[in-house]
């Protein structure tokens, strides 16, 4: 089980910067440029009704023409899915509900009015639908690719353009499979911690075994066997540090109800996320790139809403609260 894990891990990171590569798929302006694309956001959900809460809910819609290919139809629902896996909820409201609305964030070319293009990033799939003609000028990708244009239709909004099936298939089978995977991780990571803070143990370590929290992390395993071999010994070695850390040794020090153990495993785990993306501790920056700050920062939602500080994580090796560089 624990090698399993510890491919996943790696999976991520090996994986998704060459499956580009692997898949032929070109991704413009930047190699990065599918990882920085902001697919969610913070937003209340559920709003107009007493549940309203504050979510990471779809910052894109998926937009397809009617005369699509089927093999690219079948990949529009599977990137909805993967969002949505990602995402805590579509950005429901009462209001949207009384509209007999779609919820998902997925919709026809006909359907995508001034007010959704304002209102959200687009990700067209094909040329066979009424924004393509509005784009094609500023498109540079040849073959199967993923090119972001920003502030085209609108400023301050981007358009993801994504060719054809085999791109679609890499977007939603790979990068937002990834992506969904790796916040649950992060997300529930941190609330273990809190958890742990708050003296029940017992949730924090539910937490380390529920299938969609932090194993979230190790979701992408099924994508790794296979490149195991090709990963850099250096990076091998902080991921398995970092399981070690994660599904042993916290989850030892939680069994054992040790909450102080459990706290200082947990701060040298927090250490590895920083050596892999930040590059410290003499770890080379794994990470090439600044995520989403936005998403990202949601996991300052869940510290307030426990009522603690920034200083319970952020102290020592891990004091600094943003990015290195
Ligand atoms: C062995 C190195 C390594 C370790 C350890 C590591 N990460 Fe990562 N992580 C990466 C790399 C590399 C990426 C970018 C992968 C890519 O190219 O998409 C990444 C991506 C992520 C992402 C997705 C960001 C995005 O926008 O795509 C999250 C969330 C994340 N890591 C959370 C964590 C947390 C939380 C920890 C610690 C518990 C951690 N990681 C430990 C290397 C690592
Ligand atoms: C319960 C633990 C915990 C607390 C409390 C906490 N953080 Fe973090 N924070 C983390 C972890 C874990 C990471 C590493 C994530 C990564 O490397 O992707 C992180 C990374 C960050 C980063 C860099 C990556 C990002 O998310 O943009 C910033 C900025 C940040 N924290 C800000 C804050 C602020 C501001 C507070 C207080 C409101 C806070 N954090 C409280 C656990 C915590």
């Amino acid at each position: 089980m624990r090698r399993l894990l510890i491919t996943g891990l790696v999976a991520s990171l090996f994986v998704f910067t060459v499956l580009g590569t692997a898949f032929a798929i070109q991704i413009l302006p930047e190699p990065t440029s599918d990882r920085t694309f902001q697919f969610l956001r913070i937003e209340e959900t559920f709003k107009g009704s007493p549940l309203k809460v504050k979510a990471l809910v779809p910052n894109a819609v998926i937009v397809i023409g009617s005369a699509e290919d089927p093999a690219l139809m079948k990949q529009a629902g599977a990137i909805a899915f993967m969002l949505g896996q990602w995402a805590h909820d579509p950005g429901s409201s009462v209001e949207r509900i009384r509209q007999n609305a779609t919820l998902a964030p997925i919709m026809l070319d006909s359907e995508v009015t001034e007010k959704v293009i304002s209102e959200f990033n687009l990700i067209v799939l094909g040329s066979k639908n009424r924004i393509y003609g509005k784009i094609k000028s500023r498109l540079h990708g040849k073959g199967s690719f993923i090119e972001v244009i920003r502030d085209v239709l609108v400023k301050g909004r981007d358009v993801m353009f994504v060719s054809d099936s085999k791109a679609a298939f890499y977007l939603a089978n790979r990068r937002l499979y990834f992506k969904s995977g790796a916040y649950n991780g992060y997300f529930n990571f941190v609330k273990a911690r809190l958890l742990i803070e708050k003296g029940d143990l017992d949730a924090a370590k539910y937490l380390l075994t529920s299938p969609n929290a932090v194993k979230g992390c190790g979701k992408p395993v099924m994508l790794a066997i296979g490149f195991k071999e090709k990963m850099p010994k250096e990076l091998l070695k902080v991921a398995k540090k970092r399981n070690v850390l994660v599904f042993k040794e916290l989850n030892k020090a939680l069994t054992e109800k040790n909450a102080n153990k459990a706290k200082e495993v947990w701060h040298r785990a927090m250490t590895t996320c920083y050596a892999c993306h930040q590059g410290i501790d003499n770890t080379k920056k794994f990470r090439k790139f600044t995520p989403d700050r936005g998403v990202h920062s949601y996991h300052q939602n869940i510290v307030r809403s426990f009522g603690e500080n920034c200083s319970l994580c952020h102290y020592g090796r891990t004091v600094y609260r943003g990015y290195v560089n």
